[in-house]
């Protein structure tokens, strides 16, 4: 039977389970929403701020409720798999917060899954629906910034130290969906290095190369030890370059025209001459990228149209993450990407 209106269960009311639920209770598309936290304190706090939501006594009580379509999973990313599998197993659409796993494996029994019982299997991939990156994808589509030579991304800030995931998990997973996004091509290798702080089990310091077939370098660094928080993407062409920087308030693109010439002197040395050319801040409109996203979570359930951040998206993440932890454990070796 077709549903009109969506009933959701949003797991986790967290830091970032709150903004979901946020944008769930603006979002027509969204009928009965309900609530399950472990911690029963949370999921009052969020009765108390919006009274038309559900609070679920148990996770069983949500799988076993059939009028619940859709399951959104916003809780620590160790019990991603567990949660998603059942709500699969039980006939509702997910969508899962990032990373959907930290195992490959796991991450391809929960598309299968999804894929058997066609049902709708999402990741927030949450800048892949960001205003900037996506008219930052129009020049690239456009063909606008010419062949791509680098990218060189930075997320770094004094984060708050995980014990269950590293940084590559908690970080570097954005910026590998966002130039996923961005590109085509997928790395055919990958090389990492990493870094524990003396008092932590997991990275907290990584840095990423991503090689690609085509010549692209791709830098990725991640840190929760960096004393300023950066958000900062370098994106090098042979006609443009442009840095998109998500930190700036409202000019999160610039571009720089680019050119360089080379000419001999007198003596036949080689001289190359660089010249930036026009910069120009264009012009957006920026969407909470949670909306779109749970805009598009809803279409792929009510109008069957294919998700952006879908699971096989998912999937190409979690293997360059994997092959990057690999590569660290051999001291940086560069390993190909099968
Ligand atoms: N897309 C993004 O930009 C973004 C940003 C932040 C966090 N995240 C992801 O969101 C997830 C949650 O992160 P967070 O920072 O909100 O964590 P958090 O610790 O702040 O919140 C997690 C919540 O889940 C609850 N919980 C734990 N186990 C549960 C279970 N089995 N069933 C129901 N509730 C349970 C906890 O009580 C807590 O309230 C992580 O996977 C993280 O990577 C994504």
């Amino acid at each position: 039977m077709a549903i009109k209106k969506i009933n959701v269960a949003l797991l986790g009311y967290g830091y970032w389970g709150t903004n979901i639920l946020r944008n769930i209770v603006q979002n027509p598309a969204f009928g009965d929403i309900w609530l399950y936290d472990t911690n029963e304190a949370k999921a009052g706090k969020a009765k108390s701020q919006y009274s038309q939501i559900r609070i679920a006594g148990s996770y069983d009580q949500v799988l076993d409720d059939s009028n619940i379509h859709a399951v959104i999973v916003a809780t620590p990313t160790p019990t991603h798999y567990t949660l998603c599998s059942a709500a699969l197993q039980h006939g509702k659409h997910v969508l899962a917060e990032k990373p959907l796993t930290t195992s490959l494996a796991e991450a391809e029994e929960l598309v299968a899954l999804a894929r058997a019982k066609s049902l709708v299997l999402m990741v927030d991939h949450i800048f892949t629906y960001n205003s900037a990156v996506r008219k930052l994808k129009t020049y690239l589509s456009q063909d606008q910034i010419g062949q791509l030579s680098y990218i060189d991304s930075t997320r770094i800030n004094l984060g708050v130290y995980q014990s269950h995931t590293n940084v590559l998990w908690d970080l570097a997973c954005h910026d590998i969906s966002i130039i996923n996004y961005l590109i085509d091509e997928r790395p055919s290798a990958v090389s990492a290095i990493a870094k524990k702080n003396k008092d932590y089990d997991v990275e907290d310091l990584a840095y990423l190369f991503l090689h690609y077939d085509s010549g692209l370098m791709v830098h990725i660094n991640t840190s929760w030890a960096s004393p300023v928080k950066m958000r900062r993407m370098i994106i090098g062409g042979e006609k443009k370059m442009i840095i998109y920087d998500d930190i700036e308030p409202s000019n999160k693109l610039t571009v720089y025209e680019f050119d360089n010439s080379i000419a001999e002197d007198e003596d036949k040395k080689t001289l190359v001459d660089y010249r930036l050319g026009n910069i120009s801040i264009p012009k957006f409109e920026v969407i909470e990228s949670l909306k779109t996203c749970l805009e598009d979570f809803a279409g792929a359930i009510l109008h069957q149209t294919a998700p952006l951040s879908d699971g096989q998206s998912a999937l190409s993440v979690i293997s360059i993450i994997e092959h990057a932890i690999l590569s660290l454990q051999r001291g940086g070796e560069k390993i190909s990407i099968r």
